[in-house]
């Protein structure tokens, strides 16, 4: 068992992400004082639920003096606000007061709605994450941002509302479908790019290992990757300068996933936005030939893609990169690679560098 620790940020008292194998560790970390004679409302989605729901009930009942469930119908379409208002009348009619807990049971969708009931019912009560995807288990159960999208605009409601605690448990991932897996391998490899490249090289060499999810190499990387974004998220809780390293791949990838009609996965397009924003970086001098190369081949190992099919336009794609709401004063915030383990934001990138960076991307028919 490993437990990364989250500083006090801009509201909590901070919280323990405790990283295991297995639900044994769940209830003597729950059984705290806030917990006793208090209620729990498990919140899921269709695919979670069926295979999980029971099993963490059952551990759950010994902590909470009552453990209620409610489940959402699976994927993206349903982060909004109607769902949010479901759970909200599901809180009011069980008669939830102010100390009574959410616990999240699901990746980062049911992670980030529930998130933001627990954050809006009565002005804000306890929420727990037991995050079931490799995404939510890395990077959405840190930083406390919770959400949802409103229409077409991804994450355009939300509020910052602490965890309470984080239990991650990576038999979870067993589950997990191969391609849900790979996508959040593309934001573990942006933690190792952007900040350690003593750990990008490490998941460079253990990749045979992390693909066969060995149970060590995999507690091991979800905590290096929680202690990365934990690092950065308490030096810039609000995201007033420094967070911005995490959107490393981003611009381009949101624009890249937006063009795509949302047909590949968030995963798929950051690691293309970070091909892209590290042949910025290579262009600029700050990284040579060779790790340029590295970098790129890197996400084949993890089955990500490294390239675009021929009919993609990256004039579209640069127009919609700068329709991303990451924008400083008109200006994009790119982040590029200062070196390999160190990133850096920049606002003097060109759109030729832009579209020379998407351009090399499309598979070209010579
Ligand atoms: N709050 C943040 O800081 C933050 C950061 C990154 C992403 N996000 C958000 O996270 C969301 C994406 O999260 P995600 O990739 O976890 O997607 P997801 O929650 O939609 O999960 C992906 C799919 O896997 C299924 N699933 C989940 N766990 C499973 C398991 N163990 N076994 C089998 N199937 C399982 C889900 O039902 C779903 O179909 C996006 O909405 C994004 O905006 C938030
Ligand atoms: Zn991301």
């Amino acid at each position: 068992m490993s437990v990364v620790k989250i500083k006090d940020t801009v509201s909590g008292p901070g919280y323990d992400i405790v990283i295991t194998r297995g639900l044994d560790e769940l209830a003597d970390n729950l059984k705290k004082p806030e917990t006793e004679n208090r209620r729990a409302l498990i919140v899921t989605d269709s695919n979670v639920g069926p295979l999980y729901l029971e099993s963490v009930k059952s551990v759950l009942i010994t902590v909470f003096k009552d453990v209620e469930d409610f489940t959402v119908p699976a994927g993206e379409e349903n982060k909004n606000l109607d769902r949010v208002r479901d759970i909200l009348k599901k809180l009011v009619s069980l008669k939830f007061d102010r100390k009574d807990f959410i616990i999240a049971l699901g990746g980062g969708v049911i992670g980030d709605m529930a998130g933001f009931v627990s954050a809006v019912y009565l002005r804000g009560i306890r929420f727990v994450q037991i995050p079931t995807t490799l995404l939510s288990q890395t990077d959405s159960s840190i930083g406390g941002k919770t959400g949802v999208d409103l229409d077409e605009y991804k994450n355009m409601v939300g509020a910052f509302h602490q965890h309470s605690f984080v239990y991650i448990n990576t038999a979870f991932l067993r589950t997990l479908p191969k391609r849900q897996f790979a996508s959040g391998m593309a934001e573990i490899i942006k933690h190792g790019l952007i900040r350690d490249n003593a750990y990008y090289e490490w998941l460079v060499n253990n990749f045979n290992e992390i693909n066969d999810q060995e149970s060590d190499v995999i507690e091991k990387m979800i905590r290096i990757s929680c202690e990365i974004k934990a690092r950065v998220v308490e030096e810039d809780p609000t995201e007033q300068g420094l967070r911005a390293i995490l959107n490393f791949g981003h611009t381009i990838g949101h624009a890249i996933e937006k063009y795509s009609g949302f047909t590949l996965l968030h995963g798929e397009c950051v690691a293309l936005g970070m091909i892209a924003a590290s042949y910025i970086s290579y262009c600029r001098g700050n990284i040579d030939t060779e790790e340029f190369y590295e970098i790129r081949d890197m996400f084949l190992p993890f089955y990500l893609p490294l390239t675009l099919p021929d009919d993609y336009d990256p004039k579209e794609i640069l127009k919609l990169s700068k329709s991303d709401k990451k924008m400083d004063g008109g200006r994009i915030r790119f982040i590029l690679l200062k070196k390999v383990g160190k990133a850096v934001i920049d606002t003097a990138v060109t759109d030729e560098e832009i579209l020379n960076a998407i351009d090399q991307l499309i598979i070209k028919d010579y």
